[in-house]
């Protein structure tokens, strides 16, 4: 079966099982590992990628469904393979430690700060609900959120 999906605005095409995982496929044999492998149960959020622009566990969708649907992973996140506002901001601010599950923070920020430019401390705390980090106490990850609204001048 060969499934045809959109990657970060590239065309691919997948030949194999339908219900194969979008985290296999990207993994495996689109060799982007940016989406960490980690619960495979849709628990941690390591995986999210956007499909249709929507974070999403990709280790929870089996390809034949987002076929043809436009997918972003955190490789095709900064503007010509740069790193994104949000990604400078983290590094900045010495937030990412481990780093697991900053693929799947930065696609939950990214959807978030985009809705809505003006997220306060408690919107980034829920929008980070499905992110799970076993070695940050989140504190600097909002920190660095926050940090774009200054520079947007939502926030002196
Ligand atoms: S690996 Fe997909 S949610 Fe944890
Ligand atoms: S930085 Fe290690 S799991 Fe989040």
């Amino acid at each position: 079966m060969s499934i045809r999906i959109n990657v970060n605005g590239e065309e691919r095409a997948f030949d194999g099982k339908g219900i194969t995982s979008l985290l296999d496929v990207l993994r495996g044999n689109f060799f982007l590992t940016g989406a960490k492998d980690v619960c495979r149960e849709g628990f941690c959020g390591a995986c999210m990628v956007h499909v249709d622009g929507v974070p999403m566990a990709s280790c929870l969708l089996p390809i034949e469904l987002v076929q043809d649907r436009p997918i972003m992973t955190i490789e095709g996140i900064g503007p010509g393979g740069t790193l994104s506002p949000l990604q400078q901001a983290l590094e900045a601010l010495d937030a990412v430690q481990c780093g697991m599950c900053f693929p799947g923070m930065i696609m939950s920020l990214t959807k978030l700060l985009g809705d809505n430019p003006a997220a306060t401390r408690d919107d980034i705390k829920r929008g980070l609900a499905g992110n799970v980090c076993r070695c940050t106490g989140y504190e600097r990850i909002i920190d660095a959120a926050l940090t774009l609204r200054q520079e947007h001048g939502l926030e002196s």
